[in-house]
């Protein structure tokens, strides 16, 4: 048993999580696992009240039930059942003849994939088959578009989220704070392996460069530096097969949870059509930060320039009264210059 328990957790920590934190750690105790989040892992402005971590913790749990039921294990889910301080599920094991998710193929293939994608636009089937993957977990539901004006429309609101990087000295010392520039670095800390990052070449030299903050804001008000790289993205983002939105009723915790479990799943099954995905969701989470009263951390034409993406966003989706945790691209692309590394998990017994 505590062999399967480590493989499956080991499977589980392939999850996604933002800047790739990994905000995880586990204790074990006979059939049960107990998954606590590390606040700490991310307290950027993307993760107001530990919002992202709770979608990536929703991965993580994901991956393990569909690891689990490989092994031949049912998982029981208590999510948030409050008995110590960050803990955010329980799974207990029990051994049962099930058939394993045929997901767990593509457990170890799934990567965030940030190339420009082909404008080929996804059939039909593999539009329903992601609508309906969504559906079955009966967490929310995905929205698709592919109308090329429609992602070109939108794709200046998901390009704000760079702007802020570059505009912003939080997000920025945050940003920069999470670059790992050698790839050995990803077994010490969580962060962005550089090469994953997708830089055009004219871009490498730049971003080495507007490390500095001084500099970049010189060069922001000489050179329009935020400006360019915005243009840069936004025809990184207008190069989409589709946009997709990930929707839920409420936005408690365990909302995000389940969101998080519901894009996994999705983001599984378009590994296994041999889509690529690229998650999009500065703004969505920037927003967080107005909705809950902390907008001082940005100036008042940032704050304009946040809501106005995110109505931009929720418009183009036609979203009413409903939270949008994750915002995906998804196309077909080359595959990625390098894919992210996770760091060894701390697995303590109870
Ligand atoms: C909640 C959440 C939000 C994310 N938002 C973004 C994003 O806005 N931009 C981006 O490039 N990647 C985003 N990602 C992808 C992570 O950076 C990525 O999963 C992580 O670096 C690990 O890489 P992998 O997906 O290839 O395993 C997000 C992931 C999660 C779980």
């Amino acid at each position: 048993m505590s062999e399967d328990i480590t493989k499956i957790i080991s499977d589980g920590i392939l999850a996604p999580s933002g800047e790739n934190c990994q905000p995880w750690r586990f204790t074990v105790e006979g059939n049960k696992v107990y998954i606590f989040n590390i606040p700490e892992a991310d307290q950027s402005l993307y993760n107001y009240d530990q919002k992202g971590s709770y979608v990536a913790h929703g991965a993580l749990i994901e991956n393990m039930v569909i690891s689990a039921s490989k092994f031949g294990y049912e998982t029981k889910i208590e999510l948030f059942p409050k008995q110590e301080p960050n803990l955010v599920a329980i799974l207990t094991l029990e051994k049962k003849s099930i058939k394993g998710d045929q997901l767990s193929t593509y457990l170890d293939k799934r990567h965030t994939n940030r190339k420009e994608y082909s404008t080929e636009k996804l059939s039909k089937e593999q539009k329903n088959e992601l609508i309906s993957t969504a559906e079955a977990t009966g967490f929310g539901s995905l929205k698709i578009i592919d109308d090329e004006k429609l992602i070109t429309s939108i794709s200046g609101a998901l390009a704000v989220n760079e702007k802020i990087i570059f505009e912003n000295k939080e997000l920025h010392n945050f940003f920069y704070s999470h670059i790992l520039w050698n790839e050995e670095d990803q077994y010490k800390a969580g962060g962005f392996y550089i090469k994953t990052l997708e830089f055009f070449p004219h871009q490498l030299k730049g971003v080495k460069l507007f490390k500095n903050w001084a500099i970049l804001k010189i060069l922001n008000k000489l050179a329009k530096v935020s400006q360019m790289i915005v243009k840069d993205n936004i025809a990184r983002y207008e190069k989409s097969g589709a946009l997709a939105v990930v929707m839920i009723d409420s936005n408690d915790n365990k909302s995000y949870v389940n969101a998080g479990r519901l894009a996994e799943r999705v983001w599984l099954k378009a590994t296994e059509l041999g889509l690529s995905i690229h998650p999009c969701t500065g703004v969505l989470f920037l927003m967080e930060n107005i909705k809950n009263g902390n907008q001082k951390v940005f100036i008042n034409k940032h704050q304009e320039i946040i809501k106005k993406a995110y109505r931009d966003i929720t418009d183009t989706f036609a979203v009413q009264n409903k939270t949008i945790p994750m915002l995906f691209r998804i196309g077909y692309g080359e595959p990625p210059t390098a894919t992210a590394i996770r760091m060894k998990p701390t697995i303590e017994n109870r």
